[in-house]
């Protein structure tokens, strides 16, 4: 089935946070240039075909002749004055889940942290069994509501980790989940392969096996059915160790695979190691040595901040964000929806709580979870600026200043998400405000 997308005009938009093109340099956004958010005051965007075709102040838009020739086939929407920025692209989360761990929720209330809980029979491995009985088409329909939901606060490319089925086929048909999920979204997703994500029960003190596993029969089967972009590996305490992780990564490339890594969240891995496999970014990062910044800052890898997880787990520490943006490292910011340690899809609180308890400026937030969150993807040749020739992803914000986005946090202000090309909110496309 074809759809043919009508063109859409936004006008009147107070700012247009572009991020388009900072300067000479090729690659994600570093310390000053993670501030140049490239603003254009009440611009206008035309998408054509799923495409930005243009961008400017809205008075040359409505002057420009081959819309006055069509404009009755154009869908306008007037942003009143509001903010239109890129979609948010959330580069980091784990989807494919039954139910919430409320009995951790109550546990860690009560004082448990998240490896105690993890040793009591809590934590990812008591997310395995449900994701094992359920039903592909179950799956799918639980990553379809949240893909909606993403898109309903501005999300337009997402990042979807397997993970909580740790075995051959319930990894498969997780990422199958994904897959089908994907296609009936507008949006883009990103598929990762997360077999590593803790030893299952059923391996328990026989690690080394399911590694073998892992590498010898679970990517090679996913590379062979194209089910993802993405090998991660949840590189810490009480989950695989940096050996493990290489010996993953090694198997990762063997298959044309890319690699991505959940590293320092618990306790410190040297990265250098780990830098040889080229990932594309290393996550969580709240202990990491400072030695290896520079090696970091030298290479591609993004390091993508998840501070929904150290809110929710009730930590009192955060990554060292300044640090890394002094050091010249590209940072991202991402959800890390799940069910045990970030339970939220939203970006804007995401960006909020980098700017309260990270210290990241708001203009540096942005960049984070929108450019550098496709660098981090490497999907930046198509996401995450406003540029003619990248994919029509927008997010109108109900607000007149980009740095109310992180300042209201706890309510969504989204009022319109445009994913390639297609629109949809409480806004709808067409509609005149
Ligand atoms: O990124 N750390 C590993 N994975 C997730 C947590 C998953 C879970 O607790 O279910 C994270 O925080
Ligand atoms: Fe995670």
């Amino acid at each position: 089935m074809t759809t043919v997308l009508a063109p859409l005009l936004l006008i009147n938009i107070g700012q247009l946070v572009t991020l388009r093109d900072a300067g000479p340099q090729l690659g994600p956004r570093r310390g000053a240039s993670l501030s140049e958010l490239g603003i254009i005051q009440d611009a206008a965007v035309l998408c054509l075909g799923g495409k930005i075709v243009s961008i400017g102040a809205t008075k040359d838009a409505l002057r420009d002749p081959w819309l006055k020739k069509n404009r009755k086939k154009v869908v306008e929407i007037d942003c009143v004055g509001r903010v239109v920025l890129p979609g948010f692209v959330d580069s980091h989360t784990h989807p494919v889940f039954t139910q919430p761990r409320l009995v951790d929720f109550e546990k860690r209330i009560s004082g448990a942290s998240y490896e105690e809980i993890a040793a009591a029979h809590g934590g990812i491995r008591s997310s395995i069994e449900g994701v094992r009985k359920a039903t592909k088409a179950a799956l799918a329909q639980r990553v379809s509501a949240a893909l909606a939901d993403f898109a309903s606060h501005g999300t337009t490319t997402v990042e979807a980790k397997s993970g909580y089925g740790l075995s051959l086929d319930s990894e498969v048909k997780s990422l199958e989940a994904i897959r089908l999920a994907a296609r009936a979204w507008p949006g883009t997703v990103v598929s990762t392969f997360l077999g590593a994500h803790v030893v299952p029960p059923e391996y328990r003190g026989r690690s080394q096996e399911y590694v073998d596993l892992v590498c010898k029969e679970m990517i090679p089967a996913i590379a062979k059915r194209k089910l993802a972009q993405f090998v991660d590996v949840f590189c810490d305490r009480g989950a695989f160790s940096a050996a493990e992780t290489m010996q993953i990564f090694a198997a990762a490339k063997e298959h044309h695979l890319a690699v991505r890594g959940h590293v320092g969240q618990l306790s410190e891995t040297r990265l250098g190691p780990l830098l040889g496999y080229d990932p594309a970014s290393l996550d969580h990062m709240d202990y990491v040595n400072d030695a290896d910044l520079s090696a970091l800052a030298a290479s591609c890898t993004v390091a993508t901040f998840v501070p929904g997880a150290n809110y929710f787990l009730g930590l009192g520490r955060y990554p060292n964000a300044r640090h890394f943006l002094e050091s010249g490292v590209a940072v991202a910011l991402a959800t890390d929806y799940n069910p045990g340690s970030s339970p939220t899809l939203s970006m804007p609180m995401a960006m909020s709580l980098a700017c309260t308890h990270m210290k990241m400026s708001p203009a540096e937030a942005i960049a984070a979870a929108t450019v550098n969150g496709a660098w981090a993807l490497r999907v930046a040749n198509r996401k995450g600026t406003v540029e003619a020739g990248k994919d029509a992803d927008l997010a109108l914000l109900d607000v007149r200043d980009y740095r109310e986005i992180p300042y209201w946090f706890g309510s969504n202000r989204c009022a319109l998400t445009i994913a390639n090309g297609v629109a949809s909110g409480p806004l709808h496309a067409g509609e005149k405000t």
